[in-house]
């Protein structure tokens, strides 16, 4: 069993939702499939796929326009969301002391957060992969409360067509297995994402600690997003 996350990002609609259940609805895996959409969609359509949120705020509630708290996705439907991904820490200054706070708040309501780490371009080339993953996976997840996942995506390769060697995936997921381990989270599932494809996604979920994949523009069609499901029992 693996586990299947798509992130539609700021992407879809609410028929498209439903019209994706409807196709999940179709095939035979057991596999655990999630789709983390947009806060619009989180109460639009039930069906197989568990649905996600791609942030909440690491604040319990008040004044915080356009912020949405952990209850209030707990209370529309959402089961997991996802925290720390590379747009929000690029875009909106996530760092790895909100992740943790953000994973904190959804660990709180019994959702369970999806927590992101992955380096930069510039991390890579600096030869600092491996440090950043450290860091940000000691740093970002909460040591007790709760299930948690990891996603290792390393940030140069999100959307961009290309993956890192096998190898590299591989070096990655079994020092996070070790983080994890030493942090008493022995068992977390860890998804690779980035640029995962119903042509490469098999051979990525054959790699040692790969438990699943988080899985971005191929998530949106379902022509696109089952043979990433059905590439693995
Ligand atoms: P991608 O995105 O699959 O389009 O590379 C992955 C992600 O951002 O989670």
């Amino acid at each position: 069993m693996k586990i299947i996350a798509g992130n539609w990002k700021m992407n879809g609609s609410r028929s498209g939702l439903a019209a994706m259940q409807k196709s999940l609805g179709e095939i035979d895996t057991e596999n655990r499939v999630v789709l983390c959409v947009p806060f619009t969609m989180i109460d639009g359509a039930g069906g197989p796929a568990a649905i996600g949120a791609q942030d909440v705020s690491c604040h319990d509630h008040g004044a915080f326009t356009g912020e949405v708290s952990a209850s209030m996705l707990a209370d529309a439907g959402a089961k997991y969301v996802i925290v720390g991904h590379s747009e929000c820490r690029m875009y909106h200054g996530d760092t790895n002391e909100t992740v943790h706070a953000k994973a904190e708040m959804a660990l709180s309501v019994g959702i369970t957060p999806i927590i992101c780490v992955g380096e930069t371009m510039q991390e890579r080339d600096a030869g600092k992969t491996l440090e950043i993953i450290e860091s940000g996976v000691r740093e970002s997840a909460p040591n007790d409360g709760g299930d948690v996942i990891v996603a290792y995506e390393p940030r140069w390769a999100i959307g961009a067509g290309i993956t890192p060697t096998e190898e590299d995936i591989a070096d990655a997921h079994k020092l996070i297995a070790d983080i994890l381990d030493s942090m008493g989270r022995g068992g977390t599932p860890i998804l690779y994402g980035a640029s995962v494809k119903g042509a490469n996604a098999a051979q990525i979920m054959s790699i040692p600690h790969v438990d699943g994949v988080l899985v971005g523009g191929a998530s949106l069609k379902p022509d696109d997003f089952i043979p990433i499901i059905m590439a693995t029992k």
